[in-house]
C-alpha cells in the first residue's frame, strides 16, 4: 500500500488498483485530496493493474469541494487536473459510491468511465444552495448523461436523487450490495469484456434533440420559488450551453458564469448561511456527552392552529402523539384539520393513502390531561394567556412522570414565570414553532433560568430529528424572532400614519425578497389575535379595523380586500381613508414617503434589535439571529440575514 498524501492511499487488490480517499468528516475535495487523486491515477496507470477503482472511507463518497477553501486563495493543484487524469486514463476507471456524491464529488464521479453505487447512495449537485453552479464541468457532463430535463431539475433545486433514480436516468451503471467487492468485480468485467473507456464529454445522444421551449417553460415553472436568487438562472444558462455549444466552449461558459457568482454577494451570503445553520446546533458550555432524555411518546395540549401541525412533525418520524383538547368538538376539529393536511399531501403524491392512515393511527386523542401520564415530552399550545398557561403547567406537573419535559409553544411569554408554576423548573423549556407548524422549519428553543442541560440538549436534538432548524435563545418578550418583528411592525405602522399605504410598504419588502410584507402577514395571521371587542378603544389602526369588522384573510377583509375564491388581495381605498382619518385626528402631518425610506425604516430597527438581543445574550451568536429570520420569516437568504 502507498500513502500518496495525508488523505489518499493506493493499493492493488488482485489486478485492480484501488484509490481510497479518507478525509473526514465528508471527504471534501481539499487540496491534498486533489493531489492524491492525480498521483493515484498516474501511479496506477504505470502499475501492473488492469483497471482502477476510486472509493472513499467513512460515511460518504466525496461530498463536494471543501467549502472552507472558498474564502482562501486558490491552492494547487486544480480539481480539473485530477478529472482530466481520470477521464483520459488508458485503463478503465470505476467510481464506487456510497453515502452522498455531491457537488465536486459527483463531478469527479462523472469523469470516471463507469459508476457503481450502493442502494442507499444519493447523487446531487447542491451548488445552487450555496449561490453557485457546479463549476468543475458538472454543468456540461450531467445533461450529457441524464438529458437536460433531469439536469435542470437537479441543478436548480440542488436536491439529491436516489440510487434507483440514478440508475434509471443513466447516471450510474450498476447498484451493488458490497461496494468494494462489487466495484472490483465491475472493473474486472470491464477488462475481460473490453468495455469502452466511456468519456461523458464525448456523448451527445441525450442532448441532441432538446427542444428550445424546454428552457423557457422550465424558467416559468420555478420563477416563484427562485425569485431574487441568481444561481438558478445561471445554472439554466449553463445547461443551455451544454445543449448548444461544443463541450470545451460549454466549459468556458461555465467558468465565466461560475466566476460571476463566486465574486457576488449572494454566494458569500449563502455559504455563510450553510455554516450558520450548523453552528446553531453547537451550544457553548453544553458538554458533548450531555445525556438525552428518551422521547418515546409526545403529548400535545391544544389542537388549534399550532397544536395539530406540531403533532404532525412527531408522527411523521414515527413518534406516537397523545393529543388533548378541552372538549370533544375542538378535538374533532383539530384532528380533521390534520387528516385534511395529510390527505392533501397524498393527493399530490407526496405520501400514500396507507401513510395517511398509519400516521393518523399514531395520534391518540383525549379530553383528559391525565392521558399525558406516559408521555416523555409534553408541548402546550393553548391560548396565549399567562394565567391559563400557569394553571395548565401546575396540572401537568402533577400528572406527568418525573423527568418528563414540559414545553410551551408560547410566542412571547416569560418561560421562567411559566416554570415557576411547577416544582420542576429544570424540566420546563420553550419550544416555539412557527406557523404552519408542519411546514415551517424554524424552531426557537427557549432556555429558562433553571432549564437543565439535558432538557436543552434533548429539545435541540428532537428538533433536528423532526427536521426543524432549532436555534437556542434566552427568555425575553418575543424571543429572537418576534421581538425583532415587533420593532418592524411599530415602524411600519408609524409610516402608515405619516402617509404611506399598506400596499406600498408591503411592496417594498416583497421587492427586497420577503414572501410578503407586514400588513399582508397580519391579514394572514388574523387581525383579531389578542383583540377583544369589550376593551377595544380605537387606539391603533388594527383596533379600528377590527372594530369595523375587518379580521384579515379569514373574513376576506383586512388591510386588503380578498377575492372569495382566489384569495388574491386588492388594496382597499376604504382602509386608506380610515388611516388618513386616524392620522388627522392625531395631527400627524402627511407627506410622500420614498421606497428607500420605507426599506430603511423597516430593516434598521430590526438590525438594532438584533444587536440588543446579542448584547443581552438572548442569542448566542449573530448568525443564530440570521437563521431565525431566514427560516422563520423568509428573510431572503441571498442577503445573509439581518446580522450578516
Ligand atoms: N466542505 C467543508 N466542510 C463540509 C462540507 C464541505 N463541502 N460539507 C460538510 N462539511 C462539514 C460541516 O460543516 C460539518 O462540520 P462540523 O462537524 O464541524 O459542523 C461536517 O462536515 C458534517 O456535516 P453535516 O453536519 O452537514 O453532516 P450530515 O451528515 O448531516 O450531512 C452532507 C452530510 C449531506 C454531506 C452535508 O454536510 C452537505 O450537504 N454538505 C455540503 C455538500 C455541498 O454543498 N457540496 C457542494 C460543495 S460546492 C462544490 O462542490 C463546488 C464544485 O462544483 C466545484
Ligand atoms: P388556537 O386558538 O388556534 O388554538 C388553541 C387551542 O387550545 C384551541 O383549540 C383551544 O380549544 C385549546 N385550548 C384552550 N384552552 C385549553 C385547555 N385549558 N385545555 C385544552 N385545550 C385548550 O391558538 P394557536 O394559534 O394554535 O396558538 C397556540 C399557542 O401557540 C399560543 O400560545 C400562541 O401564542 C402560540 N403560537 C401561535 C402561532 C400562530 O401563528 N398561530 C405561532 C407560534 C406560536
Amino acid at each position: 500500500m502507498a500513502q500518496l498524501t495525508e488523505s489518499v492511499r493506493l493499493e492493488q487488490k488482485g489486478d485492480i488498483a484501488v484509490i481510497t480517499i479518507s478525509n473526514p468528516p465528508v471527504n471534501a475535495l481539499s487540496y491534498h485530496v486533489r493531489q492524491g487523486l492525480i498521483d493515484g491515477i498516474k501511479e496506477a496507470e504505470t502499475s501492473s493493474a488492469t483497471a482502477i477503482v476510486l472509493i472513499c472511507d467513512g460515511r460518504t463518497f466525496i461530498a463536494g469541494a471543501d467549502i472552507t477553501e472558498f474564502s482562501q486563495a486558490p491552492k494547487p493543484p486544480s480539481l480539473q487536473a485530477g478529472q482530466d487524469a481520470m477521464e483520459n486514463c488508458s485503463k478503465p476507471v470505476i467510481a464506487a459510491i456510497h453515502g452522498t456524491a455531491l457537488g465536486g464529488g459527483l463531478e469527479v464521479a462523472l469523469c470516471a468511465h463507469y459508476r457503481v453505487a450502493l442502494e442507499t447512495a444519493q447523487f446531487g449537485l447542491p451548488e445552487v444552495k450555496l449561490g453557485l453552479l457546479p463549476g468543475a464541468g458538472g454543468t456540461q457532463r450531467l445533461p450529457r448523461v441524464t438529458g437536460p430535463a433531469k439536469a435542470l431539475e437537479m441543478m436548480t433545486s440542488g436536491e439529491p436523487i436516489s440510487a434507483s433514480e440514478a440508475l434509471e436516468c443513466g447516471l450510474i451503471d450498476e447498484i451493488v450490495d458490497d461496494l468494494e467487492i462489487g466495484a472490483i468485480a465491475f472493473a474486472e468485467r470491464a477488462v475481460s469484456d473490453s468495455l469502452p473507456l466511456l468519456r461523458i464529454r464525448d456523448r451527445s445522444d441525450k442532448i441532441s434533440d432538446a427542444e428550445v421551449s424546454l428552457f423557457d417553460n422550465f424558467r416559468k415553472s420555478i420563477a416563484k420559488k427562485t425569485r431574487g436568487f441568481l444561481a438558478p438562472e445561471y445554472n439554466i444558462r449553463c445547461i443551455e450551453a451544454a445543449v448548444n455549444l461544443p463541450f470545451e466552449a460549454g466549459l468556458t461558459r461555465e467558468q465565466e458564469l461560475f466566476s460571476d457568482l463566486m465574486r457576488g454577494l449572494q454566494s458569500t451570503a449563502q455559504q455563510y448561511y450553510f455554516f450558520a445553520e450548523r453552528a446553531a446546533l453547537k451550544i457553548p458550555g453544553l458538554p458533548k456527552d450531555t445525556s438525552l432524555i428518551d422521547i418515546q411518546r409526545c403529548g400535545i395540549l391544544g389542537a388549534g392552529t399550532m397544536g395539530g401541525g406540531i403533532a404532525m412533525n412527531f408522527v411523521n418520524i414515527g413518534i406516537p402523539v397523545t393529543l388533548v383538547e378541552r372538549d370533544q368538538e375542538s378535538l374533532n376539529r383539530g384532528l380533521a384539520v390534520v387528516r385534511a393536511n395529510y390527505e392533501r399531501t397524498a393527493a399530490r403524491g407526496g405520501i400514500t393513502s396507507e401513510d395517511v392512515e398509519n400516521r393518523m393511527a399514531l395520534i391518540s386523542s383525549s379530553t383528559d390531561k391525565n392521558s399525558f401520564a406516559d408521555c416523555d415530552l409534553i408541548i402546550e399550545a393553548v391560548f396565549e394567556n399567562m394565567d391559563l398557561k400557569k394553571e395548565i403547567f401546575r396540572e401537568l406537573d402533577a400528572i406527568c412522570h418525573p423527568g418528563a419535559i414540559l414545553a410551551s409553544n408560547t410566542s412571547a411569554l416569560d418561560i421562567n414565570e411559566i416554570a415557576s408554576a411547577t416544582n420542576r423548573p429544570e424540566s420546563v423549556v420553550g419550544m416555539h414553532f412557527f406557523s404552519p407548524a408542519n411546514v415551517m422549519k424554524m424552531l426557537e428553543v427557549v432556555r429558562g433560568d433553571a432549564t437543565s442541560d439535558s432538557v436543552i440538549a434533548t429539545a435541540m436534538s428532537i428538533g433536528k430529528r423532526i427536521k426543524k432548524t432549532p436555534v437556542l435563545c434566552g427568555v425575553c418578550h418575543g424571543f429572537i424572532g418576534n421581538r425583532m418583528l415587533f420593532m418592524r411592525g411599530i415602524e411600519a405602522e408609524k409610516m402608515l400614519l405619516e402617509g404611506a399605504t399598506p400596499a406600498q410598504i408591503d411592496q417594498v419588502l416583497f421587492d427586497f425578497g420577503f414572501p410578503m410584507g407586514p400588513f399582508a402577514m397580519m391579514d394572514l395571521a388574523g387581525l383579531d389575535i389578542g383583540w377583544q371587542e369589550s376593551t377595544s378603544s380605537s387606539s391603533t389602526i388594527r383596533e379600528i379595523l377590527c372594530e369595523t369588522g375587518r379580521r384579515g384573510q379569514k373574513n376576506g377583509l383586512g388591510f386588503y380586500t380578498y377575492d372569495s375564491t382566489t384569495r388574491a388581495p386588492t388594496p382597499d381605498q376604504d382602509v386608506v381613508a380610515l388611516i388618513r382619518e386616524f392620522a388627522e385626528s392625531k395631527h400627524i402631518p402627511q407627506r410622500e414617503i420614498t421606497n428607500q425610506e420605507i426599506l430603511e425604516r423597516c430593516l434598521y430597527p430590526m438590525v438594532n434589535e438584533g444587536a440588543k438581543i446579542l448584547e443581552e445574550e438572548i442569542a448566542i451568536r449573530g448568525s443564530d439571529v440570521d437563521v431565525v429570520w431566514i427560516n422563520g420569516y423568509g428573510w431572503p437568504m441571498y442577503t445573509g440575514g439581518p446580522m450578516f
